[in-house]
């Protein structure tokens, strides 16, 4: 059985699918905890299921790099297979990515490469696109420019805010993510070869 510790900064439904989706026997990966950066409303979800959470204040330390050691420190004490950034909101620092690396992945609601960073939504809105994606990447040293694991096109329709963009690429996006998370747990997907062929 996978273990996986999934991280998140605010409304957790894409963990609240994933939870969901572990919960089914059959599953075969478990969410062993849950961490964020803040009080993340999604701590609710993690806490209907029984399942532990920890809080590592981005505010609380100095330097990312300071917090990041803390984060690390939390994650060691679970021992998971597999990270899951889940709207985790922060840049991770290099010790904490390469510490992980490659058993660490990310979701994002952009068809990557295209509009990284925080705002993928807002910046393909801005950008005219007619159309975008959800993808779920190894987490690397750069803005959401690891190796694309599993990725989808979302088209921009007449009329799109960002809040109904984000809302139609997210059920892409908890697909995705299930998936991928179901074959890394599998061995259908490695995450060590993934992460080598993206660096031939
Ligand atoms: C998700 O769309 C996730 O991909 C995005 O935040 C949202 C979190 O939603 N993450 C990023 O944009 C990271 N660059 P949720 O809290 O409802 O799951």
């Amino acid at each position: 059985m996978l273990t996986v510790a999934v991280l998140i900064s605010g409304t957790g439904s894409n963990l609240r699918a994933l939870l969901d989706a572990a919960a089914d026997p059959e599953f075969p990966a478990r969410i062993v905890v849950v961490g964020a950066d803040r009080e993340a409303e999604g701590f609710a979800h993690a806490e209907e299921y029984g399942i532990p959470t920890f809080m590592v204040p981005f505010a609380r330390f100095d330097t990312r790099e300071e917090w990041g050691a803390e984060l690390g420190e939390q994650l060691s004490v679970w021992q998971p297979d597999l990270v899951v950034l889940s709207g985790l909101m922060r840049l991770l620092p290099a010790g904490l990515v390469d510490a992980w690396s490659p058993r660490i992945v990310n979701t994002h609601p952009a068809y990557l490469p295209e509009f990284p960073g925080a705002h993928g939504v807002r910046d393909a809105l801005a950008a005219g696109a007619a159309q975008t994606g959800a993808s779920v990447i190894i987490v690397d040293n750069g803005v959401d420019s690891g190796p694309i694991l599993a990725q989808e096109r979302v088209p921009v329709l007449p009329g799109d805010d960002e809040h109904a963009l984000h809302e139609r690429i997210k059920p892409v996006e908890r697909r995705l993510l299930i998936d991928v998370v179901r074959r890394v747990a599998t061995g259908d997907l490695d995450l060590a070869a993934a992460s080598a062929d993206a660096q031939l």
